[in-house]
């Protein structure tokens, strides 16, 4: 089918090759001309704007936004919505925030626009493995765009989970769930490190992918990793967040929930992110004040 498609980065430039290489025609439109200029030269029709993204687009036009969370779709789709009409269909591929998704989409219904928001996982491997999609958004909105999900995931790899913001919602807890993955696998390699018995971390994780209970993609991945680096001496222990992890806590704490794990993980991100810790100044102070305990002076 015809689509418009908003957001060349890491994700969306792979994602339109996957849809140009099943068939479909693509109106693509990014900020930065030279990855409209790509996608052209791979097969899609560039686009100047957005409002040229729709005006390229006959009715039921179906927009995908795979963009940053935030401003950067809220400002997108308010930059849409004078030139969509009633039956269109926007998409937000990206991570935004459930609730956010949920309120647009009942902003746009208003003027009878639909709204989906396809939770998308698989990464910059998407291209070759196709991606995992959970959509959220109303039935007819979703068998309309069907097409597009069938060429992007893997077979059995798309479904409609729900409401609008369904999608985003299951997308956030996937998310934490790799959270707390990631930590596990931080946690074990750093102490097989510490074993005192010059393990060869790479020949273990090889070693785990075969028929072990903890063998995953993740560490296929670690493999890799290990493989270009192993003892991962070129990359600083520095690990950002995007805020599907922040936004799962506030949830699971609005429904008490408990998800240690999760902010565990989280937590250690923020600490890899410290040159210095404060709290552990205090707590130095305050052993040195109660018992005498020595202080590490700063250098
Ligand atoms: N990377 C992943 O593994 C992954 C996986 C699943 C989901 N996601 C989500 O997918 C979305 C895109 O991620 P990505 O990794 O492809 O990011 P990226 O490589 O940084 O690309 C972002 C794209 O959005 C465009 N953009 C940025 N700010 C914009 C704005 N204010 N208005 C319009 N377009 C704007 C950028 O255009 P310019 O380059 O021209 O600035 C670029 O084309 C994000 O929501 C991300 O969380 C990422």
């Amino acid at each position: 089918m015809k689509l418009g498609f908003v957001g060349l980065g890491k994700m969306g430039a792979n994602m339109v090759r996957r849809l140009l290489a099943d068939g479909h025609e693509v109106v693509a439109w990014a900020r930065g001309p030279d990855s409209v200029r790509e996608a052209v030269s791979e097969g899609a029709v560039g686009a100047t704007s957005l409002e040229d993204v729709t005006r390229q687009l006959a009715p039921p036009r179906v927009v995908w936004l795979m963009i940053p969370a935030g401003d950067p779709v809220e400002s997108s789709i308010a930059a849409l919505r004078p030139f969509l009409s009633s039956g269109d269909v926007v998409i937000d591929g990206g991570n935004s925030r459930f609730s956010d998704s949920a309120r647009r989409a009942g902003e746009l219904a208003k003027n009878g626009i639909g709204f989906l928001d396809a939770g998308t996982s698989g990464g910059i491997w998407g291209l070759k493995n196709g991606y995992c999609l959970m959509v959220g958004g109303r039935p007819q909105d979703f068998r309309l765009a069907e097409p597009i999900f069938k060429t992007l995931a893997p077979p059995d790899g798309y479904a409609h989970v729900g409401a609008p913001g369904a999608g985003h919602f299951v997308k956030m807890v996937h998310n934490a769930v790799e959270y707390a993955m990631l930590q596990g696998y931080g946690e074990g390699f750093e102490m097989l490190q510490a074993s005192g018995y010059d393990l060869d971390l790479l020949a273990v994780a090889r070693l785990w992918t075969h028929a072990s209970v903890v063998r995953s993609w993740l560490l296929d991945l670690l493999v890799l990793a290990l493989e270009g680096d192993p003892k991962l001496a070129a990359i600083r222990g520095f690990v950002q967040d995007s805020g599907e992890g922040r936004w799962t806590l506030h949830e699971a704490i609005e429904r008490s929930v408990p998800m240690p794990a999760l902010a565990d993980a989280l937590f250690a991100r923020f600490t890899s992110r410290q040159a210095e810790s404060f709290s552990a100044k205090v707590i130095a102070a305050l052993r040195n004040q109660f018992g005498g305990h020595a202080v590490t002076p700063e250098k």
